[in-house]
């Protein structure tokens, strides 16, 4: 992950939240402080707790920086651990389509779908797509996200998928918020090509140079019926880990063909939309240790049923959340993913908010202390400007945000 160095940030105060979340609890929520404060020194959380014990050790007077926050409630900074927010072009006219009855699935395979937005990708500078990206995270940022992974998979072809890399890697170093690449070169397979012989691309020529690169951390499939079997996602998966990618899988978007028996099988940090996953898939990954990300953006923009989120917790196992940012899904923004979570999912808001925080640093498999405010973790946080933090999912009109801090810095307010 590429962390933007910030200049020494000295001590940060935030003090007298109504609320403050900590990190998770024993079950699937969050553990929740009332009148609450947290100490952070160099970007480090020192001292979380009521605010008078903190405020003893750590005086406001001392503070480089020192955030009121009388009335508002102050959560863990948002990770979203499933974007393809990288991307050139415009595909409203494919919502349109959709809304006129035409499928996600029949659109990719006229040709549309992923691969126009290959197509402009290929037709864009550098520049433009490290702009583009840019201007994505400045949203993001101003809606409480302070981590985010960020997929390639619009190039299909070597030449591109790097450019793509290093357009994240470019666009992530010059930004607050932290960026995590993952390689996805199987997002879809290229015109004029079959899958298995794309699949041979992707691992005989994609991987081993997006390996010599060094930009990526993950490797992602797309196995979809009509896109990659169970045994090519895995084939690449198993090549990307060779090359020292962690697994990340798409499984059971449309159809469930095997994805999480994949993502058991090469150990996935995540596995992502589950949209159609059965009680014997969930058993497969909840055993290998897998985290669940599900994407409630992309049920509500694509009209589809959500995932059986409650599956999962009601058998205690949290679950991930994600915005899956991309032309199909325009949602940068995890406040509007939480109210989806609840009220598409039935997660209760501490659920989501550990869906949002915690769970998804899980996913991105971040144990430095990302998504939760305790001593040792990094000061990324969100101040929001309501009473508890059950409002995160409650509201879904205006954004909720009055201050992000990323590393103990003010980076948004
Ligand atoms: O996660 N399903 C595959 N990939 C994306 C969609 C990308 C696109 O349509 O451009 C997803 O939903
Ligand atoms: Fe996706």
């Amino acid at each position: 992950m590429s962390r933007t160095p910030q200049d020494s940030p000295g001590l940060t105060v935030v003090h007298d939240a109504a609320e403050l979340v900590v990190g998770p609890d024993e079950g699937t929520g969050v553990v929740v402080l009332e009148d609450a404060a947290f100490a952070a020194l160099d970007g480090e959380v020192v001292a979380v707790g009521p605010t008078d014990e903190v405020l003893a050790e750590y005086p406001v007077a001392d503070a480089d920086t020192a955030i009121d926050a009388t009335g508002k409630t102050v959560l863990p900074g948002f990770v979203d651990p499933h974007t393809h927010a990288l991307f050139a072009g415009d595909r409203s006219d494919e919502f349109v389509a959709k809304l006129r009855g035409a499928t996600y699935e029949e659109i990719l395979a006229d040709g549309g779908g992923i691969l126009r937005t290959v197509d402009a990708v290929r037709e864009a500078s550098d520049e433009e797509l490290a702009a583009n990206l840019t201007g994505h995270l400045d949203a993001m940022l101003a809606h409480g996200t302070t981590t985010v992974e960020v997929k390639t998979g619009y190039g299909l072809d070597t030449e591109t998928e790097l450019r793509m890399l290093s357009a994240i890697d470019a666009a992530g170093s010059d930004h607050p918020v932290d960026v995590v690449p993952t390689f996805m070169g199987a997002h879809a397979v290229p015109r004029g090509m079959d899958a298995e012989a794309y699949t041979e691309s992707v691992v005989s020529d994609q991987l081993p140079a997006v390996a010599e690169q060094g930009v990526a951390e993950f490797c992602d499939v797309f196995c979809e019926r009509g896109v990659f079997t169970a045994e090519q996602s895995r084939r690449i998966l198993e090549a990307g880990r060779d090359h020292g990618l962690t697994p990340k899988i798409h499984a059971d978007e449309f159809a469930a063909i095997g994805g999480t028996d994949v993502a058991a099988a090469v150990g996935a940090a995540s596995a992502d939309h589950l949209l159609h996953t059965d009680d014997e898939g969930r058993d497969v990954l909840v055993e290998a240790g897998v985290t669940p990300v599900m994407l409630p953006g992309t049920a509500f923009g694509l009209g589809a049923d959500y995932a059986d989120a409650r599956a999962f917790l009601d058998a205690g196992h949290e679950v991930a959340l994600a915005t899956d940012f991309n032309p199909n899904c325009f949602a940068r923004s995890m406040s509007f993913v939480a109210t989806l979570a609840s009220v598409g999912m039935r997660m209760t808001p501490h659920e989501a908010i550990r869906g949002v925080t915690s769970a998804a640093a899980g996913a991105l498999d971040l144990d430095d202390g990302t998504g939760t405010l305790r001593a040792g973790s990094p000061a990324d946080a969100v101040v929001l400007d309501v009473p508890t933090a059950s409002h995160l999912s409650y509201r879904f009109d205006t954004n909720p945000v009055s201050t992000v801090l990323k590393s103990g810095v003010v980076a948004r307010e």
